[in-house]
């Protein structure tokens, strides 16, 4: 399967209930907008996300957040249609640059459409195509559907559970796009 075909789609998508969505990367605009969003989150989806609840995304944090290399560090929006932000995927490269951290979140009215799915597989493959092969995600243990999210996308070479908190270590399944057949 080409590049071509496994990042169609990144841009436009259809989720399970009809809906429509633009993925694209994110920009430093964006830094506004992500704090909104982070305030539109309840605080259980905060807390998988952060492992704590905040007041309010931190401006340090946002800024950090919104700008990112495109290289080492990257990130993926999904927009609405009436232009608010409801979802972000991200990565960032260690060190060595042979393994990146990935974080997701979506909009809790935005669960269980099929965006997390497209967003992470967009994610992956972006990376994939930036040579990164091998990815670290951090969950709470209890955090059922992003293990299994994770799973359906990509294989789980180390597992280690410690605390309440998993890390994993993943290598993407070849075809990590949710719309191949
Ligand atoms: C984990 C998360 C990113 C998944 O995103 P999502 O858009 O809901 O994911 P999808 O719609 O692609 O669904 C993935 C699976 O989760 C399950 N699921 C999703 N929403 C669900 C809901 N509301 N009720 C029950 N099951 C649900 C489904 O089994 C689905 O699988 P399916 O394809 O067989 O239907 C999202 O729930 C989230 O933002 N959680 C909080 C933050 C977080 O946990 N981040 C991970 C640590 S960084």
């Amino acid at each position: 399967m080409s590049r071509a075909a496994r990042s169609r789609s990144m841009g436009g998508v259809t989720l399970k209930d009809g809906t429509t969505a633009v993925l694209r990367p994110i920009r430093p605009e964006d830094e506004p907008e992500l704090s909104a969003l982070y305030a539109r989150l309840s605080p259980e989806t905060v807390y998988r996300r952060f492992f704590s609840v905040m007041a309010r995304l931190p401006p340090s944090w946002a800024h950090i957040l919104a700008n990112v290399d495109y290289e080492r560090r990257m990130a993926i929006v999904a927009v609405s249609p009436d232009n608010r932000l409801i979802a972000v995927a991200r990565y960032d490269l260690n060190d060595s640059g042979n393994e990146a951290e990935i974080a997701i979140v979506v909009q809790d009215q935005w669960q269980g459409k099929g965006l997390g799915t497209m967003l992470l597989a967009e994610l992956l493959n972006y990376a994939e195509a930036k040579g990164i092969r091998r990815f670290r995600a951090h969950l709470l243990t209890e955090n059922r559907r992003m293990l299994d999210m994770l799973g359906r996308l990509a294989e789980v070479l180390e597992h280690h559970d410690e605390r309440g908190v998993t890390s994993l270590l993943l290598i993407p399944r070849p075809r990590a796009n949710p719309e191949d057949p």
